[in-house]
């Protein structure tokens, strides 16, 4: 499966590295195009690559990992979706320095803003619940599995995505539906920003 990520920051990256140890390709993108992104193509190594971010957009699985005020200009201008997927791993925060400062979002879930940005994408929220640096320590902790939140509309991409964390080594929870799940799984909400484990006793 090859991947896109619009952003190259660091839970782009951090998604990069474990699809590709799972034998997947990545294709970055950024704001400053794909020649800035040679030293972390090259870091990378095998299987990574740099694209524009309407090439990237264009591929059937795409991490969304942009910085909450750049949503909408990054969204803006890629091809249509047609069904493909948007696997949206942002949070909804107006700032990030000094302090994060969570965006008003009038009352919306920040995934049901996403897919709005996104017409005809099948958006599945996933990889935004869990702080990257726990994420980059690995899915193990204390003999259990690291959890991974994921919510969408459409059965066949959560499958997936949830396939996906799994090969990762992390144990996927869903949530259910964007409206309801999620609301619990971006920051704000009940079940962000914990380091939870998993021990399997199911
Ligand atoms: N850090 C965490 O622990 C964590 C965990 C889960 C979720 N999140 C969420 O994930 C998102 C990304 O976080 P991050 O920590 O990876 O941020 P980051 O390290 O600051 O990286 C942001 C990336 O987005 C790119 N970007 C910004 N505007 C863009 C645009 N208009 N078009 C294309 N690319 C654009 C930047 O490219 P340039 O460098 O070229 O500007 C950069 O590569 C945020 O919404 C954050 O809240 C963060």
């Amino acid at each position: 499966m090859k991947f896109g990520t619009i952003g190259a920051g660091a839970v782009a990256l951090a998604f990069a590295r474990e699809a590709l140890a799972a034998g997947h390709e990545v294709v970055l993108s950024s704001r400053r195009g794909p020649e800035s992104l040679a030293g972390k193509i090259a870091e990378l190594g095998h299987g990574a690559s740099a694209a524009t971010v309407e090439a990237t957009a264009s591929l059937d699985y795409v991490l969304i990992a942009v910085p909450w005020p750049n949503v909408e200009d990054a969204l803006r201008g890629v091809p249509a979706w047609n069904g493909r997927v948007l696997i949206d791993a942002t949070n909804p925060f107006s700032e990030y320095s000094p302090n994060l400062t969570l965006a008003d979002l009038g009352g919306k879930g920040a995934s049901e803003i996403v897919g709005g940005l996104a017409p005809g994408a099948r958006v599945v929220k996933a990889f935004n619940s869990i702080v990257i640096a726990r994420f980059n320590e690995g899915p193990a902790k204390s003999g259990g599995r690291r959890v991974i939140f994921v919510s969408g509309d459409d059965p066949e991409p959560k499958e997936f995505i949830q396939g996906l964390i799994k090969s990762f080594g992390f144990e996927p929870i869903d949530l259910g539906g964007l409206v309801t799940g999620g609301r619990l799984q971006q920051a704000g909400g009940p079940l962000a920003g914990h380091d939870l484990v998993d021990f399997g006793y199911h």
